[in-house]
């Protein structure tokens, strides 16, 4: 069967990630990255191990041999390249938040649609298996009614002042930094389990250092090191270092949760919590193979994950038997593999998240800014 042909837009943190996910499929083939503008090529197609590697995006997307791309650049840089992609008749797997607007993200939805082409936002956080298990406990009804979610995704690495990266630019990164970064995932995991839309919420937003240093020269040459006060200049910051947000999810459920890039300690804590009228879930992303469940009038449980011991459907996300961890990489890996088997096959089912979740989701971050400027619920 003939492979798949993917390039990958950006070689930071998610380009890695999406080459080493991508290239364990099988039947995709990793043919070519973009580099940015005046990054030295050479260590890239060693260490990749991949020729095809440029600093000319829109050039590489003119190949006819590349079925499909996958954009893992700066949220800046993510409409102007998927529609590029689109236009050259490309698939596009574009990481999230997907967009710097909501009216942007909309555009790349209508287009991808209009040209007929596989789309996916990056909410890979859904595919580890036991976070898949309790999605069918809750469809099939075990946790009842779902009455209460709350949860939290906290990390630390922007705690210092001195700490630099462009997400902290809204030039880059869009106007919301951690409810665009990180509480992206949390409201499209919650809805993704519960099955229920966030239909108001009321929103606080704080930036803690008005001002930070940014380090004269690049930050990955800075990084790790002790730098003298001249070594950085000094900015003003527009983007949010915490918020907290409750929610409503329908007429009934109620919830909050926190996002924060400055809560030391926590380095990817993401967790959720949902109650139902039955019992409760919770999982945290730093223990991923573990499932909490909560009774009343009987002992707590932990499911661990065992492909053997979980739901059918859930079980389809475990490619290992219990025993042997599967996480962060492995949820890019589900992912990735459902959105190529539609790209091979457009009867299979679109089981991943697409540009339209990816819209919910910029519209969500939206309403988080509004709320919290009018200091007021607002209904999404
Ligand atoms: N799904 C997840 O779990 C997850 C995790 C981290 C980041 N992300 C998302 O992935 C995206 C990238 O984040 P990252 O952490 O990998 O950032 P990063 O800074 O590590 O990497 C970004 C890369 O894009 C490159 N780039 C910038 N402009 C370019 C251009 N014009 N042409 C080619 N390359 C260009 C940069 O050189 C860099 O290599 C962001 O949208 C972020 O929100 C998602």
């Amino acid at each position: 069967m003939k492979k798949i042909r993917t390039a990958m837009l950006g070689t930071g943190f998610m380009g890695k990630v999406h080459t080493e996910a991508v290239r364990r499929l099988g039947n995709v083939e990793v043919v070519a990255l973009a580099a940015s503008p005046g990054r030295d090529v050479g260590p890239l197609k060693d260490s990749y191990n991949i020729d095809y590697v440029t600093n000319d995006w829109e050039k590489l997307l003119q190949d006819p041999d590349i079925d499909a791309v996958h954009i893992c650049t700066p949220n800046s840089q993510h409409a102007p390249m998927t529609s590029a992609a689109l236009k050259a008749g490309k698939h596009v797997l574009c990481e999230k938040p997907l967009a710097m607007s909501s009216a942007e993200a909309k555009q790349m939805l209508d287009l991808a649609e209009s040209k007929g082409l596989v789309h996916a936002t990056n909410h890979n956080l859904r595919y580890y298996p036991v976070v898949q298990h309790a999605r069918q406990m809750i469809a099939a009804g075990d946790l009842g009614e779902i009455l209460v979610v709350q949860g939290t995704y906290s990390q630390d690495w922007l705690l210092y002042d001195t700490d630099f990266n462009w997400r902290i630019l809204a030039d880059a990164n869009g106007p919301s930094r951690v409810v665009g970064d990180i509480g992206s995932h949390w409201m499209d995991m919650i809805q993704h389990l519960t099955g229920l839309k966030i239909t108001s919420l009321c929103g606080d937003i704080q930036t803690f250092h008005k001002t930070r240093k940014r380090p004269k020269g690049s930050v990955e040459t800075f990084s790790g090191k002790t730098l003298a006060p001249s070594d950085y200049e000094e900015i003003r910051i527009d983007t949010e270092d915490f918020a907290s947000v409750l929610v409503q999810l329908g007429p009934r459920c109620r919830g909050a949760y926190t996002v924060s890039q400055v809560s030391s300690g926590n380095k990817n804590s993401f967790r959720f919590e949902i109650y139902g009228t039955k019992c409760g879930v919770s999982w945290n992303q730093e223990s991923p193979d573990h499932l909490w469940i909560g009774h009343r009038n009987a002992p707590n449980q932990i499911i661990v994950k065992d492909p053997s011991l979980l739901a059918a459907k859930a079980a389809a996300f475990a490619d290992l038997p219990g025993g042997h961890s599967e996480g962060y990489d492995d949820s890019h890996k589900q992912l990735f593999r459902r959105f190529y088997q539609r790209i091979a096959d457009r009867s299979a089912p679109i089981d991943y998240p697409t540009f339209a979740d990816g819209v919910r989701g910029m519209h969500l971050i939206e309403k988080v800014l509004e709320s919290s400027k009018r200091r007021a619920w607002v209904d999404c």
